[in-house]
């Protein structure tokens, strides 16, 4: 009947499966298919029962996101749902992989739900800056009760099989999701089973209906880390609508929501982002069909902050590691801070109780280099000096196994020169995970000059793995990240020098949605690093230094830029700070004057963006969206904002470049001058996007 949408009978029972890979999203084709076989099936009159499933990997896994913002084509979801849930006869939703979205949607409107095992269910809206727009809001409630509802819409993440069984979302487990549900279906026929109409069953409402605080804490605590967001506050309305207002009143409350969300600037960069994520891992000029190596093991060197994060990445992804340290003593307090993280998870509630002991089993601790043998992937994340990482290289040369991939945490050192002190310099690449290791979703993987691809691939796949977000960068002082925030960096401390306070410049920043300034970032790091290198380097920065010969380290001394009280982190403004800043100045015949918060977000944001357009233009980055990658899951970019480059696009790169140009001007900074690339495009009236159009097309 339809090129995505079959439709089949069994004797009295009618099978409809949507055929639309990969992920059946619920195009305008699939639309129509299921509309037309399910008004045959009710229409054919030896059909008693119907059923609704899916070939390939999942179940309708939502609407097709690539046709939001487009004009919208008929039928609507809305009038298939009503359709389904109108019919006379029994539909079953049958459901293996992830009904997501509108594909959970167009379950709960059929009269019964089964589902394999392994099934996920979820109303993930949220995470696209949307909320569920075919009824999500008002028929899961009525299946689960608005507690979990307000829990799997709010927060977004789908619950599994046997957590749907308990709460009543299906009916049964079942092994396959055809027969399975062509069983179930013959069941219900059999035994004359009532149509059940979530719309008509208001019965889990009834507690939330006496007591509102069910549903209120509930919101409460999910949107806690919600600041700035629109989407989980109006998805949370939506289901309060379920609550107080009959069915199809709620219904349109929930319309009214979803169309101003999905035309709104937050859910377009939310949806941005996501087909960013996914481009990410698309590595270009790699020839096609070139397949991952093999990664059964991985050896880790340095059980330090970055080696111990890094090792339970891996592990919590089931993968053995074996943690090499240079001594017993290292091993054991790198040992020691994971084994601690991972009770603090679970007393928390975070992982099942005997998780640590199962994680820890397959960490192979041990002392030196020569253990790597077995090791399809050696991470090298030692100390951050040339000389160590050559010499690691060179060992790794005589001890890894032959078609290993060798690649190194370096945040700034030439992946290239590594490559050079071994004899496989195509195994080399650098993978350069974010602290906290464990935490932090970006993984930028470092394709140096000789690198395979293979290797690469093996990287970008194995990152995936891990539940990491890769973004293939070239070899550059810092990469992608780190190159443009030193020059968020550089123009901070300028600031300082021309008036304004570290509390303003990170309030503005925070402000934005970045989780931290860079002034609270630096206390974090420890300011004492970099006083170090700079004094190694005979280079001075007047108002960090006179910080850290004040004994001002940061968090650790409980002062930095800021005062911390003992045993907290929250920063504190410090009035010897200032006092210290305005000595300095002093001493330095610096006039301050009055700095506009406008102009401290432009010099924030403005430089880094410009050093994006120089990434891009040396090839450092292949995409825009790549770096917005970056800095979406490595520094913690606000969602709703797209990424630095999408952002910068949304404010117009003319007006960016004149403002550069000005700074440039005013400041007598030369680097502020618009790189040429950003120069051009500004001139041409064109924006960063057009970029990565052109380069689809060539
Ligand atoms: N629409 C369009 N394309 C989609 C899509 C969707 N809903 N979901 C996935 N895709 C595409 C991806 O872009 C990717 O395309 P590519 O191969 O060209 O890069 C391909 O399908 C495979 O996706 P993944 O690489 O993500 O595959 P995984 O197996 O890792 O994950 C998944 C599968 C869990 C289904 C994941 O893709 C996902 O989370 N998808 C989004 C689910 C979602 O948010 N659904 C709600 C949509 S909004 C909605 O339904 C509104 C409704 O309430 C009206
Ligand atoms: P760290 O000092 O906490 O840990 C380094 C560990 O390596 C130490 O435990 C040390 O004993 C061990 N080590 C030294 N030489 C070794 C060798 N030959 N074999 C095995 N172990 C050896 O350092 P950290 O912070 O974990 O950094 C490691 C690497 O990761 C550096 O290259 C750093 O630039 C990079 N990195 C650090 C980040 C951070 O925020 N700390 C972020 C991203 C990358």
């Amino acid at each position: 009947m339809s090129e995505v949408v079959k439709l089949e009978r069994h004797d009295n029972i009618a099978v409809v499966t949507v055929n639309s890979p990969p992920v059946n999203a619920l195009s305008a084709a699939v639309r129509a298919g299921i509309f037309d076989c399910i008004k045959s099936a009710i229409d054919d009159a030896q059909v008693q029962g119907i059923v609704l499933t899916c070939a390939g990997r999942t179940f309708i896994a939502g609407a097709d996101i690539t046709e939001f913002g487009k004009p919208p084509k008929p039928p609507g979801l809305a009038d298939v749902l009503s359709l389904m849930e109108s019919s006379p006869k029994p539909i079953v939703a049958a459901i293996h992989g992830t009904a997501l979205g509108g594909g959970l949607e167009v379950a709960l409107a059929c009269h019964y739900r089964v589902a394999t095992k392994d099934a996920k269910l979820g109303l993930p809206e949220v995470k696209l800056g949307l909320l569920p727009g075919a009824g999500g809001t008002q028929r899961l409630p009525r299946a689960v009760g608005p507690e979990l509802a307000v829990k799997m819409i709010v927060g977004g993440d789908p619950i599994g099989a046997d957590a749907a069984l308990k709460a009543g979302l299906i009916e049964e487990i079942v092994e396959g999701p055809a027969s399975g549900g062509e069983a179930f279906a013959r069941k219900v026929v059999a035994e004359k089973r009532p149509l059940r109409k979530l719309r008509d069953d208001d019965s889990k409402l009834a507690a939330a209906k006496a007591d509102r605080s069910i549903f209120t804490n509930a919101v409460a605590a999910l949107t806690k880390k919600s600041r700035g967001l629109e989407a989980p506050f109006a998805a949370a309305d939506a289901v309060g609508a379920a609550i107080d207002l009959p069915f199809e009143e709620g219904l349109k409350k929930e319309r009214e929501g979803f169309l101003k969300l999905m035309n709104g600037d937050q859910s377009k960069a939310q949806r941005y982002a996501f087909f960013a994520e996914r481009e990410a891992a698309k590595i270009s000029g790699v020839p096609d069909g070139t397949k991952s190596r093999n990664v059964a093991r991985v050896a880790i060197l340095g059980a330090g902050t970055m080696g111990g994060g890094i090792a339970m990445s891996f592990v919590n992804a089931g993968i053995p590691v074996t943690l090499i340290e240079t001594g017993e003593e290292q091993l054991k307090r790198g040992m020691g801070i994971m084994q601690k993280n991972y009770e603090a998870t679970a007393a928390r509630g975070g992982i099942p109780a005997d998780a640590p002991a199962k994680r820890m089993a397959l960490i192979n601790g041990v002392v030196g280099i020569e253990n790597v043998g077995d090791a399809d992937l050696v991470i090298e994340a030692v100390f951050e000096t040339m000389a160590v990482k050559k010499e690691v290289f060179g060992k790794l040369d005589q001890y890894a196994k032959p078609g290993a991939v060798l690649a190194s945490n370096t945040s700034y050192l030439n992946i290239d020169e590594i490559a050079q002190s071994t004899k496989r310099p195509q195994d080399v690449l650098g993978m350069h995970f974010f602290s906290p290791a464990n935490v932090m979703k970006l993984c930028e993987i470092v394709r140096a000059d000789k690198t395979a691809p293979d290797a690469l691939v093996t990287a970008v796949s194995i990152a995936r793995k891990i539940a990491k977000v890769p973004a293939v960068v070239g070899v550059c002082d810092g990469f992608v990240g780190n190159r443009m925030l030193a020059q968020r960096g550089k123009q901070s401390e300028k600031l300082l020098f021309e008036g304004a306070l570290p509390q303003q410049v990170d309030a503005v920043v925070t402000k934005f949605g970045m989780p931290m300034g860079p002034f609270a970032m630096g206390d974090l790091a420890g300011l004492d690093i970099g006083w170090r290198s700079r004094k190694d380097r005979g280079i001075k920065s007047e108002i960090a230094d006179a910080l850290c010969e004040a004994g001002r380290f940061g968090q650790k001394t409980g002062k930095g830029y800021y005062k911390y009280e003992p045993g907290s982190r929250s920063a504190l403004p410090d009035p010897e700070v200032e006092k210290l800043i305005d000595e300095t100045l002093a001493r330095l015949g610096r006039k301050k004057r009055v700095v506009s918060d406008d102009e401290i977000l432009e010099r924030m944001m403005y430089p880094m963006i410009n050093e994006g357009a120089k990434i891009l233009a040396e090839g450092i980055a292949a995409r825009p969206s790549d770096i917005d990658v970056v800095w979406l899951y490595g520094y913690g970019w606000p969602i709703y904002r797209g990424g630095p480059m999408f952002w910068a696009d949304t404010v117009g790169l003319k007006h960016i470049a004149d403002r550069l140009a000005f700074y440039a001007k005013e400041t007598n900074d030369p680097s502020l001058e618009p790189a040429p690339l950003l120069r051009k495009l500004a001139d041409e009236g064109k924006t960063f996007a057009s970029l990565a159009a052109a380069s689809k097309a060539a």
